[in-house]
């Protein structure tokens, strides 16, 4: 898939812990030249996905949310950096922080979730989606706003969950995360 921009659009990864679809976004985004991959950024001192950032060349800004009094202080310090950094769109990748508006009403963002939006939003989609009667699961990417996996859908994907036992199950949802990231990606800095 190609990008038709102007101007060659920065964007800022975040994750917070093995940082697999950090690493696919890296690999995948990299070689398009309108896309710069300006800030690569953690909340966790201890993500196993450090270490994959810094494989790919890409030392993570580490910015612990430990450090911060509030939810609002951390999301103020994260909004500074993304000016700071000059990005078009922050990408959240396994990002496992709730943003309040002090960030959504400011940053443009997408975010990646492991259900078919609006079913399972919060935390333990996986393995809520795995457990549930339906028939179908899927990945949702979306735009961020201040309601809680809420936003626009941007891409969804779903597949047959049916016969799958819960390691089957996620390794489907990851490979489809792969594929479908990096297209949301382009496809929501078309729109910039
Ligand atoms: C991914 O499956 C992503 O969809 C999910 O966390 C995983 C991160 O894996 N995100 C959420 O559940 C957001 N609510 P990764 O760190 O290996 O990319």
């Amino acid at each position: 898939m190609s990008l038709n921009v102007s101007k060659r659009k920065r964007i800022a990864i975040l994750f917070s812990g093995e940082g697999t679809n950090m690493q696919n976004l890296i690999q995948k985004l990299s070689p398009h030249k309108e896309i710069e991959i300006a800030l690569v950024l953690t909340n966790n001192t201890n993500a196993k996905g450090i270490a994959r950032a810094k494989k790919l060349g890409f030392t993570p800004l580490v910015l612990n949310h430990k450090d911060f009094q509030s939810r609002e202080a951390f999301d103020k310090r994260l909004v500074e950096i993304v000016h700071a950094h000059q990005i078009d769109l922050v990408v959240l990748a396994g990002f496992m922080r709730i943003l309040t508006p002090v960030f959504t009403d400011i940053v443009k963002a997408i975010n990646i979730h492991p259900s078919l939006l609006p079913k399972h939003k919060g935390k333990d989609a996986l393995i809520n989606s795995f457990n549930d009667s339906d028939t179908k699961a899927g990945v949702t990417v979306h735009w961020v706003n201040s309601e809680l996996d809420g936003g626009e859908i941007i891409e969804q994907q779903s597949f047959d969950k049916r016969g799958l036992d819960f390691k089957a199950f996620e390794k489907r949802v990851h490979e489809i995360e792969y594929e479908l990231y990096p297209k949301a990606v382009i496809k929501a800095l078309q729109t910039l």
